[in-house]
């Protein structure tokens, strides 16, 4: 069974944008619990490599804000999409000119989401077909108005961080609201934005932001595959600490309570402009569940251990309107619907989704990974309940996200 106690290194995408926004500062900024994964390692190399000062203290990692210089060599983003669309936005801002390249993986996700908006705003870059490698250089950025087609974060944070450097105001409108926390660090850092419903605007900064101190709140795409741990293995219990518990990044939380896992809320408070929780998730039996469009934003990184869940639940899971999972780390919804096929679940692959007929028993197989670190956790957390031993091709990839991911499941399997 599973039974601890844990607190999770800082979520990644607040992680990315602290260093981002640091830069930015008037002076010296402190981010304690920043996230560990090799993700945000990119973003703090590539700063470095345009100038920005960053150097670690203790266990806290300090950015001096600054101005951004042209990188010599090519930014390399390895396998981190958010480092590379946030950062040629914020550095097209910035009058900077840069080649940025990444991993495989990386080299084969679409970027003209991010270039169609940034070329509508004056941009001048090229890409390999809206891919990797690609290059951007100065120009002279005007505000637009953005209606993205797609929910993403990382379009909307891209557009938002391009829009510092332009003259007027940028605004982005997205079918659905994704993770916001550009918005809420821009706006607590004293950048002039507003939000009103689906819609955020910027102006062009006029001074520096505010330097300051922050605690990166615990990762929820991280806990995820903790709870769903203690939800799937029969008499566990487990208390996930100071977790961050921002409302675009809840769905996947919502969702166990819906299928019937025990939780329960032992505390909530808020700091720095983000809500944090302690949790408690408990073994209990799990019913199926109907996920469409307008759910995905909230859970986009949840889906996979999601799956997982649902071939334990009793009846007929729907995933839908969850298309963009084909352009991530690798195309997840194939990863998912092959590698639980072969484990023995009964799932039938969409477009856009997939259906999970529950409960199978799943028995361990060979995992392809696709070396995307959200297939091993979620496969590694599938081994834990299927009979037989499952093995992945490409465990360490999990580091994207957590390092210490393998050690700490082995410290709560009791
Ligand atoms: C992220 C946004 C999401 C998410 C990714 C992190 C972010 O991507 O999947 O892991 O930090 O902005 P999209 O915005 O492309 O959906």
């Amino acid at each position: 069974m599973i039974k601890g106690s844990l607190t999770f290194p800082g979520d990644k995408s607040i992680s990315h944008r602290a260093l981002m926004l640091g830069a930015f500062g008037d002076g010296e900024s402190r981010l304690s619990n920043l996230s560990t994964g090799a993700d945000v390692q990119s973003t703090r190399a590539c700063l470095e490599t345009c100038g920005i000062s960053i150097r670690d203290e203790g266990n806290d990692v300090i950015v001096k804000g600054g101005r951004f210089s042209d990188p010599k060599e090519p930014l390399d983003c390895g396998n981190s999409g958010t480092t590379l669309r946030l950062l040629i936005g914020l550095l097209a801002g910035q009058g900077i000119n840069a080649t940025f390249i990444g991993d495989k993986s990386l080299s084969s996700r679409p970027m003209n989401r991010i270039l169609d908006p940034l070329s509508q705003m004056g941009l001048k870059a090229e890409s390999n077909n809206g891919t990797l490698p690609l290059s951007i250089h100065q120009s002279e950025l005007t505000g637009i108005h953005y209606e993205s087609p797609v929910a993403s974060a990382q379009v909307k944070s891209a557009v938002l961080l391009a829009g510092l450097g332009a003259t007027g105001k940028t605004s982005v409108t997205e079918p659905i609201n994704s993770r916001d926390h550009t918005e809420r660090m821009l706006k607590g850092l004293g950048a002039e934005l507003s939000v009103d419903g689906n819609s955020s605007t910027v102006s062009r900064l006029s001074s520096p932001l505010s330097s300051f101190d922050m605690t990166i709140p615990g990762d929820p795409s991280t806990a995820a595959f903790f709870a769903s741990a203690a939800a799937l293995v029969p008499d566990s219990e487990i208390t996930l600490n100071s977790i961050l518990s921002n409302p675009t990044r809840t769905g996947f939380f919502s969702a166990l309570e819906k299928m019937g896992a025990g939780m329960e809320c032992l505390k909530q408070w808020d700091e720095a402009g983000e809500r944090i929780g302690n949790l408690k998730i408990f073994h209990q039996p799990l019913q199926a569940i109907s996920i469409n469009e307008k759910d995905v934003p909230r859970l986009i990184d949840e889906i996979p251990i999601l799956a997982i869940l649902a071939t334990q639940a009793e009846g007929t899971t729907e995933v839908r309107g969850a298309e963009e999972l084909r352009v991530k780390e690798c195309d997840r919804i194939y990863a998912i619907c092959s590698n639980l096929k072969r484990m023995g679940a009964d799932i039938e692959e969409l477009d856009n989704g997939f259906i999970i007929n529950g409960p199978t028993p799943l028995s361990g197989t060979k995992i392809e990974t696709f070396n995307d670190h959200r297939i091993a956790m979620a496969f590694t957390i599938a081994g834990l309940i299927a009979e037989g031993e499952t093995v992945l091709d490409n465990p360490e990839c999990a580091s994207i996200s957590n390092p210490d991911f393998y050690n700490v499941l082995k410290s709560v399997i009791v």
